[in-house]
């Protein structure tokens, strides 16, 4: 049995309360449906910038009408540190996901981009402190390896960060960092490298690529490619995000106060080979690409070493990128999210 079946087996029967930060996005909506069904109490926040109540009512329709009395929702912003204290009251464990996304949003707007990544970061941090929780998790990024070119990103080697985005992503790290040494807060960042799955936003000038393009392809657009397709990324699917939350906030391996880790599934994928997989999924007969320039400071390749994780927690990523695909574009094709 993995370290991860003996924790779902022994969270059936301990119940915790956690509190989940941007619960009505992509990654926080799956978070709350993994810890419902696990009949855990859950508090979530949001404030719907860039979440969807459809994301909660999803959550609702996969779960048992006891499952869903355990959660309670506010609807409110980070960057209130009020709103912050009375969201972690009598929270055990903190998933805090709550951010703005996208690399191009940031260089669109990096004054709001700093103040909900960065300010509001600190006041869930601030929050969780007070509240005296047992170990607060946080959602880091890839983008924190900038432009060290190295192949697998390991941990302790990190590089100058390419945009606003990635600088609020580090300072997280180095908040969390400081907390844990100065106030004693037990703190995790999952450096999380190109999540994909149900629930992730096809929609929008700030979508990821393989929403993106399931959408586009279901439509039979056309797909623009930036440069030659040989771009790699290590894209991950949510199983294994979900897992490696559940298995940091119970990991007694910390060799200190703080830590960081990379979630992914340490494997690199092409653009090339990502456009095929999903065009042999979805049946499609005839190639509809367009290559067009490379986009300044785009990263070439990421793929990342997992095996810090592996060894600290015995991460064991369930899902390969073939079998998540199938799952998410199987999900998106029954949600016909697509106009
Ligand atoms: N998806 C990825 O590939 C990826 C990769 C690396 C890191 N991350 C990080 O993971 C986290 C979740 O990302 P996601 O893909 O689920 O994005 P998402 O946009 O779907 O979810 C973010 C959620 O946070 C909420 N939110 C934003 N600002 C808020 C505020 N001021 N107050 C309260 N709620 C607020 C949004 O409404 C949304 O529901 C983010 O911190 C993101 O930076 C994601």
């Amino acid at each position: 049995m993995t370290a991860y079946e003996k924790l779902i087996n022994r969270l059936k029967k301990e119940q915790h309360t956690w509190l989940i930060t941007g619960v009505a996005g992509f990654i926080g909506s799956n978070l709350l449906e993994m810890l419902l069904k696990l009949d855990q109490q859950v508090v979530g926040l949001d404030n719907f910038s860039t979440g969807y109540k459809r994301n909660l009512d999803e959550v609702k329709t996969l779960t048992t009408q006891d499952q869903w009395n355990r959660f309670k929702f506010i609807e409110g912003d980070i960057r209130n540190l009020s709103v912050c204290h009375k969201a972690c009251e009598g929270v055990e464990y903190v998933l805090h996901e709550a951010a703005l996304g996208s690399v191009p949003r940031s260089i669109e707007d990096p004054i709001t981009n700093n103040e909900v990544n960065i300010s509001g970061f600190l006041n869930i941090l601030v929050a969780s402190r007070d509240a005296k929780v047992k170990r607060f998790v946080y959602a880091a990024s890839s983008s924190t390896y900038g432009d060290n070119t190295d192949l697998p990103k390991v941990e302790e080697k990190i590089g100058s960060p390419l945009s606003p985005y990635a600088v609020t992503k580090y300072i997280n790290e180095l908040y969390a960092e400081v907390f844990g040494s100065t106030y004693g807060i037990e703190t995790i960042g999952l450096r999380y490298f190109n999540v994909f799955g149900p629930r992730q936003d096809p929609n929008g000038a700030y979508a990821a690529v393989i929403p993106k393009w399931i959408a586009s392809m279901m439509k039979d657009e056309y797909i623009y490619i930036n440069g030659d397709g040989e771009t790699s990324r290590d894209f991950c699917f949510i199983a294994n995000v979900q897992q490696a939350n559940l298995l940091a906030a119970f990991s007694t391996n910390l060799q200190k106060f703080s830590e960081v880790y990379n979630v992914a599934l340490g494997n690199r994928t092409t653009l090339n080979q990502l456009y095929q997989e999903i065009s042999l999924n979805l049946k499609l007969k005839q190639n509809k690409l367009i290559y067009r320039d490379f986009r300044t400071g785009d990263v070439r390749h990421s793929q990342a070493s997992i095996r810090k994780i592996q060894e600290d927690m015995q991460y064991v990523p369930s899902h390969n990128i073939s079998q998540g695909l199938k799952e998410s574009i199987e999900w998106y094709q029954k949600k016909l999210l697509i106009d």
